[in-house]
């Protein structure tokens, strides 16, 4: 039976464990210029309804390492744009493709085109979660930091969609999560009742200090995502305390890693000298992208 990427709650610890060993393999196989093409002949559709740098480059070229190709698919240029139904687009393509992976806003269209494709589905973002993305930060703590278990991870900013996947990730690798978001503006209900019921340590809380507090890892991101851009103004106000900087940056450990998935808008939720100092992990955590979608890829499609 195909198998979907849609959600981290989908994937059991073992598999999530399996993923990360996995990348950091292709990682080291790539940098030593070992050629492994498992995907040769098998080609991989991306439907993209908002922008991308890394998740398209990564993915795509994740393909051609892997000796498969992969198509852009511009919700534009196709029928999609056009209101053919996600029913009819998913099983026409999954007819011509191998996988396929989807950039969208609505979780729901993502599932609901999963639901009728034949080859596996990839999540490259929704408004309600971004998977490849939070697999991606774990690799890169697991790189930097050995054990993930042990873990304090804060969360400084908005209750997005990588808020909510974060969520989902601790209800299955056991680590200390704590997320400091403005009352109006936490994770999904939903997802973080989910978590709670499976037993994930996790703190809500409004000061980014108390969240930053003895942590490991400091994660954050845009205060207005893709799709929020006439709330930006509104939002720059209502976030202004949840910025990344040096003063938040000694309420954690002095070892701590500074994390941010990018595009960051420096001076907003993360200061250029934070961003640029050296507890920064920010462009290896890009550059892994491309090695976790490698193990992603050649687990499903494989
Ligand atoms: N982090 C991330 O998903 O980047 P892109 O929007 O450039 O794909
Ligand atoms: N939360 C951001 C992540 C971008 C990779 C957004 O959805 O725009």
């Amino acid at each position: 039976m195909k198998k979907d990427l849609l959600r981290i709650s989908e994937l059991s610890r073992d598999e999530i464990e399996g993923l990360l060993r996995r990348a950091i393999e292709l990682k080291s196989m790539q940098k030593k210029g070992i050629s492994h093409q498992p995907l040769a002949g098998k080609t991989m559709g991306m439907i993209f309804e908002k922008s991308s740098t890394r998740t398209r480059v990564s993915f795509e070229v994740g393909m051609m390492q892997l000796g498969g190709n992969a198509i852009f698919l511009s919700p534009r240029d196709t029928q999609i744009g056009r209101g053919e139904p996600v029913s009819d687009s998913a099983r026409v393509l999954s007819r011509y493709l191998d996988g396929i992976m989807i950039r969208t806003y609505s979780q729901e269209m993502l599932e609901e085109f999963a639901k009728y494709s034949g080859v596996p589905v990839i999540n490259g973002l929704t408004d309600l979660l971004h998977p490849c993305q939070v697999l991606t930060d774990l690799m890169t703590i697991k790189e930097k930091k050995a054990g993930l278990r042990d873990l304090k991870i804060a969360w400084i900013g908005d209750g997005n969609n990588m808020a909510n996947s974060w969520i989902a990730a601790a209800a299955r690798l056991g680590f200390e999560l704590s997320l400091a978001t403005p009352a109006s503006h936490r994770p999904d209900s939903k997802i973080l009742e989910e978590a709670e019921r499976n037993g994930a340590k996790i703190n809500l809380v409004e000061s980014p200090l108390e969240a930053a507090k003895d942590a490991d890892v400091i994660n954050t991101d845009v205060w207005a995502s893709m799709g929020q851009e006439e709330e930006y103004e509104d939002r720059k106000r209502l976030f202004a305390s949840y910025q990344v900087n040096s003063e938040l940056l000694t309420a954690a450990k002095s070892d701590a890693i500074v994390m941010h998935c990018l595009p960051a808008h420096r001076g907003e939720e993360i200061t250029d000298e934070v961003m640029e100092g050296p507890q920064s992990v920010i462009f290896d955590q890009a550059e892994n992208r491309l090695h976790l979608q490698k193990a992603i890829l050649e687990k499903l499609l494989g």
